[in-house]
């Protein structure tokens, strides 16, 4: 059987890493988190003072860290394991207003997905995969969710992580992220003519997968 491209997009909190992770276990296929990448930089651009209107001092930040997705979906900087550290309302604010908007940064990063996709076997999620990163991808979904839905997500989250954050300022924040991502100039969060929309709202987990699993099986027949 043919090793598959997978693309998977979607708004924040839509469930695209809880379901990529799933189909990379299921298919034996590697996962690249692409959002992971871009929450690395931004982790990286606070430690180090970097100011985060300056892009092309961010492009020479980028150009510093080695940046190693890891199985899990999470991500080591120059060798070291940074995957919850990257997962704090301060990176989610400043990965969607600021360090995402960029095109020098989304360039450099693009091409760093771009090589971690060459091959089949793979599962790559994110805002620009289908259209930008792996336009020729095998399989596209578009994850979508109402943004209440996703706010009760994240808000459970934080909670069983131990974060202070009110139901009401995550959902504030996912709208905002919504805003930015698909309003940002260069490669903007929209859904490809082939991608096939998926709904998560009223969804398990289980029920999302398999949903996905479908849509996979219904390309691979149409393809052979
Ligand atoms: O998927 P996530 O919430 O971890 O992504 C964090 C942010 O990174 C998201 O708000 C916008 C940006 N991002 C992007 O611009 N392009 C991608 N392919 C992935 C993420």
């Amino acid at each position: 059987m043919k090793l598959l491209t997978i693309a998977i997009d979607g708004p924040a909190a839509s469930g695209k890493g809880t379901l990529a992770k799933k189909l990379a276990h299921h298919f034996g296929y590697a996962y690249v988190d692409t959002g992971a990448m871009y929450r690395a930089l931004t982790l990286q651009a606070i430690r180090t003072n970097t100011d985060m209107h300056d892009e092309d001092a961010l492009v020479a930040l980028l150009q510093t860290m080695k940046l190693e997705p890891t199985v899990s979906g999470g991500i080591r900087i120059n060798g070291i394991d940074v995957s919850n550290e990257i997962r704090t309302p301060e990176v989610n604010e400043y990965v969607s207003t600021l360090i995402s908007i960029y095109p020098k940064v989304r360039e450099s990063m693009v091409a760093l997905q771009q090589q971690l996709g060459d091959r089949g076997g793979i599962i790559m999620d994110g805002r620009d995969i289908g259209s930008v990163v792996l336009p020729n991808a095998d399989v596209k979904i578009f994850l979508i969710a109402d943004v209440e839905a996703r706010a009760k997500r994240r808000f459970k989250e934080y909670q069983q992580r131990g974060i202070d954050d009110s139901y009401e300022s995550v959902l504030e924040v996912l709208k905002e992220r919504d805003y930015a991502d698909m309003n940002r100039e260069a490669d903007p969060l929209r859904q490809t003519a082939d991608a096939i929309a998926l709904d998560s709202t009223n969804l398990s987990i289980d029920e999302m997968f398999e949903a996905a699993i479908k849509i996979i099986d219904a390309k691979q027949k149409e393809t052979y």
